[in-house]
């Protein structure tokens, strides 16, 4: 017995040796330690023996079954650590390798420059309104001193959408009619509403049928020309640098009495005259003027007791000037490296 107890030790030895794998490690263990294994079996035929004898070979054999069991999970350890490092080797990351170039979104620029505005009349106390798209004729015309056959209405190719009472306004001045009417008369106003506007025009590198404008209105007691050139001196020079210079030229507007065009001076070629300014040192980025009186009374406000100015800046007109840009379909292209760029710009 004792012999067979050294020759299963021997046998074990020179099978562990050849254990490569895990089925390798299972099979092993079946054959000296499973159920029907050489070992198990070894106490199985015990009971026949002398208990002397059986003490001893019980001892030899629970001996020889701790040996096998911690050699068999020595072996497993060590198969298992290697198929970890084949596995762990065949993953790794080559660090120094270049990345995949993430393409990272950026504000659009129109988007900014709106949001520009906002925070400079913000600062000076304006609230920021929403209105409509889809219009009324009453607010986007009648009102504002424009009723139905005044040939100005031409002027701004108008897309109707049902009738001639509803369509896509065609400037952002609606709003002015809304605001004053929602107060009826009693508050001042000052607000400002940036906002899309839609006119019949041809596409080309500067117009667009769809496009931005920043309305602004106030209304309060003693409003003057004067105090509409003083703000918009102040917006512009934030906006578009401290040298900027403004120059109010004589318009007209149905809506507004006096009416101008407001320019700035040229920041690129600072009035010397340069190809975005197309030599005139100037360049004209919206309309304005004083209320006019029949639309402060149409719109519930005495215009004896009240007046106020309004404006129209051009916003796309503005992010051209701006940022460099010669064609306004830019802005309605979705194209990311345009707005990248822009970014990039900014940044330095
Ligand atoms: N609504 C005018 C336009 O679209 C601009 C404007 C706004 C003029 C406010 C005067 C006052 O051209």
């Amino acid at each position: 017995m004792k012999e067979y107890i050294t020759k299963i030790k021997t046998d074990f030895d020179s099978d562990l040796v050849n254990i490569k794998t895990t089925q390798d490690i299972v099979d092993i263990k079946a054959k000296y330690i499973g159920k029907n294994g050489c070992i198990t079996d070894l106490t199985k035929g015990m009971k026949d023996i002398n208990p002397e004898e059986r003490k001893k070979l019980g001892m030899l054999s629970n001996e020889i079954r701790k040996y096998v069991t911690e050699e068999i999970s020595k072996k497993e350890e060590e198969i298992n650590n290697a198929i970890l490092n084949e596995k762990l080797s065949k993953e790794a990351i080559d660090i120094t390798l270049p990345g995949t170039q993430v393409n990272n979104g950026a504000p659009s620029i129109l988007e900014k420059v709106i949001e520009d505005f906002e925070e400079v009349f913000m600062s000076m106390g304006y609230d920021v309104v929403d209105g409509p798209e889809l219009e009324e004729d009453r607010f986007n015309f009648e009102l504002l001193g424009l009723p139905k056959g005044h040939p100005a209405r031409d002027a701004q190719d108008t897309f109707y959408v049902k009738g001639d009472e509803l369509l896509l306004r065609s400037h952002t001045s609606p709003v002015q009619a809304r605001v004053m009417l929602s107060k009826q008369g009693k508050e001042p106003v000052r607000i400002i509403c940036p906002g899309k506007a839609y006119r019949r025009d041809d596409d080309d590198a500067t117009h667009s049928h769809q496009f931005t404008q920043i309305e602004g209105l106030i209304v309060d007691k003693d409003i003057k020309l004067s105090d509409l050139k003083g703000t918009v001196t102040v917006i512009c020079k934030k906006l578009f640098g401290p040298d900027t210079v403004t120059r109010f030229r004589p318009s007209y507007y149905q809506f507004t009495e006096p009416s101008v065009e407001m320019d700035i001076s040229c920041f690129n070629c600072k009035g010397e005259g340069c190809n975005i300014c197309k030599n005139t040192g100037w360049i004209t980025i919206g309309g304005a003027g004083v209320v006019h009186y029949d639309v402060l009374k149409g719109c519930g406000y005495n215009p004896e007791k009240w007046s106020g100015f309004a404006f129209g800046f051009g916003a796309e007109r503005c992010a051209m000037l701006k940022y460099g840009i010669s064609d306004i379909r830019t802005f309605y292209n979705v194209d990311l490296r345009e707005s990248q760029t822009f970014d990039r710009k900014e940044e330095n």
